[in-house]
C-alpha cells in the first residue's frame, strides 16, 4: 500500500526585517494579512506584538516605528500614555492598566526576524 502525505499546513512565518535592524529601542512596523504589528529587540531578545492598544483598539504610535517612551523603558501608547512592559505587553499604567497587548510568535533565524500572524 502506498503512503500518502498531506501537504504541510503548519504555521507560516513572515519576514519582518533583518535582525541587525533591531538595535537599541528601534522598532519595525509591519502589516501582515491586514494585521498591524511591530517588532523590537529588548535585552537581546526579539519580541512582536499586534499594534493595537487594549484601551480603544487603535494603533499605539503616531510616528513610524516609534513605540517606546522617552526613557526607552516601556512601550507607550501615544494617545493616552498607557505604559506596557516590553517583555510581556502587560499594561502597568494608564487607562487600560491590567490589560495587555497581544503577543505574536516571533523568531530570529539566519539573521532574519519573522513572525506568525493568525487570521482573525
Ligand atoms: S488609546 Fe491607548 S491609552 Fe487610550
Amino acid at each position: 500500500m502506498t503512503e500518502r502525505f498531506q501537504p504541510s499546513t503548519g504555521p507560516v512565518w513572515h519576514r519582518v526585517c533583518d535582525g541587525p535592524e533591531l538595535t537599541g529601542s528601534q522598532c519595525r512596523e509591519f502589516v501582515i494579512a491586514d494585521t498591524p504589528g511591530f517588532a523590537f529587540r529588548h535585552q537581546g531578545q526579539v519580541y512582536a506584538f499586534i499594534n493595537r492598544c487594549p484601551h480603544l483598539g487603535i494603533e499605539l504610535n503616531w510616528l513610524p516605528d516609534r513605540f517606546f517612551d522617552r526613557e526607552q523603558t516601556f512601550i507607550q501608547c501615544s494617545t493616552h500614555g498607557a505604559l506596557f512592559l516590553p517583555q510581556t505587553g502587560h499594561c502597568v499604567a494608564g487607562p487600560c492598566a491590567g490589560e495587555h497587548l497581544t503577543a505574536l510568535p516571533v523568531r530570529e533565524q539566519n539573521g532574519v526576524v519573522e513572525v506568525q500572524v493568525s487570521p482573525d
